[in-house]
């Protein structure tokens, strides 16, 4: 695998640094040891270092060798999960209920390595920002950036992701134009029916029974109103209700996603699930009111940009190694906030094979550091191709 050389040569480094996020892992918007260490990292660089965007946030700036105006943005995700780890080696979490579950660890390793050879070399023309973002894993720490102002501060013409993929075989990359991952939406419904005696059904308006028939109902946003070509999840996750045998409660609550590539599916799913709840509670003499919280939009590569990402990546990992029309998943990333922004792209990265009980989000996952050195030459040659010198 043609990784460059001399990235190669601190896969050590590399595999340190990562092993050390891992083992103190810090989740959303509390990432203050992990900030202070990749500041820290950065500065040894040599690179201009600013703190403090969404909080824990990181930039570094680098120019390159030669002028240009040109201004490209490298973002990577710092934050663990709330949850335990079951993995017992060495690096594993220090932090009882914290465990860097997804990989992002080896996101912000990866990228250091980039700017460590970036600064070394300085091999480009223009500005190159490296984004450590806090807070992917539900808190929108991407939005939180774009908020309080990423590309006025750091303005940049195009922006890139990658995240590690368990089941995509070491030394491959993965992307695809257009949607690769869903929009999260969350609702609540909350159904007020009349409790009563379970032996006197006729005298209660039982919410149970009005809940039931509204989960059997919402199926029918997929089946019968999204048009077939599109996707959507509708999954209620949650139903509680009652507290005793023999009693109908007066109240039942639900709650779920709806997952979305598209923006006009995504609000007619909204729209539909509302009169749903609400018809059908109506109907059976009680109510529902429905909360509904838009969360990650669909994350939706650009086209000239992906393209590029692809055939950088090519260059990385060899023409085979390149799978271009990769399919999307129904899970959300808050890096979709940044490609409303800017031109980019998000793509993937093989993790090696995908074993049950270790893939994201599972208690003995583990990034590989195998490619921690594939994943950092690739961001390098990003940079070196997107950012070209003048002839
Ligand atoms: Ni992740």
């Amino acid at each position: 695998m043609p990784i460059n050389n001399r990235i190669a040569d601190f896969h050590a480094d590399l595999t340190a640094w990562r092993r050390d996020l891992h083992a103190n892992p810090e989740i959303g918007f509390e990432e203050h040891r992990t900030a202070a260490v990749v500041a820290a990292k950065l500065e040894e660089f040599g690179i201009e270092v600013h703190r403090g965007l969404a909080g824990t946030g990181v930039v570094g700036t680098l120019r390159g060798n030669q002028p240009g105006d040109r201004s490209i943005a490298l973002r990577a995700d710092m934050d663990a999960l709330p949850m335990p780890e079951a993995n017992n080696f060495e690096h594993a979490s220090k932090t009882p209920g914290k465990m860097h579950a997804c990989g992002h660890d080896g996101h912000t390793v990866m990228l250091l390595g980039a700017a460590r050879y970036l600064a070394e070399t300085r091999n480009f023309a223009g500005t190159v920002h490296f984004v450590f973002q806090p807070a992917e894993e539900g808190g929108g720490g991407g939005r939180v950036m774009v908020e309080e102002g990423l590309f006025d501060k750091f303005p940049a013409e195009e922006v890139y992701g990658m995240h590690n993929w368990p089941g995509l075989p070491v030394g491959q990359f993965a992307g695809r134009v257009g949607p690769l991952m869903a929009a999260t939406d969350q609702f609540e419904i909350a159904i007020e029916g009349r409790g009563g005696h379970a032996a006197q059904p006729n005298k209660t308006i039982d919410p149970v029974v009005v809940g039931s028939q509204i989960v059997g109902a919402l199926q029918t946003i997929a089946s019968r109103n999204a048009d077939p070509i599109k996707s959507v999840v509708v999954s209620v996750t949650q139903f509680h209700a009652g507290s005793a045998f023999n009693v109908i409660p007066q109240s039942a609550w639900l709650c779920g996603t709806i997952r979305t590539f598209d923006a006009d599916l995504r609000k007619q799913a909204q729209q539909r699930l509302q009169e749903i709840a609400e018809g059908i509670a109506l109907a059976m003499g009680g109510s529902a009111k429905v909360d509904f919280r838009f969360g990650y939009p669909a994350t939706v590569n650009h086209a000239a940009q992906t393209e590029k990402a692809l055939a950088v990546a090519e260059r990385v990992a060899g023409a085979g190694n390149v799978e271009h029309n990769v399919a999307p998943s129904m899970g959300g990333e808050d890096f979709a906030y940044m490609l409303l922004e800017k031109p980019g792209a998000y793509i993937f990265i093989g993790n090696g094979p995908e074993v049950e009980g270790q893939k994201l989000h599972q208690v003995n996952y583990d990034f590989n550091d195998e490619i921690l050195p594939v994943g950092a030459s690739y961001w390098a040659q990003l940079v070196e191709e997107v950012l070209t010198k003048a002839a």
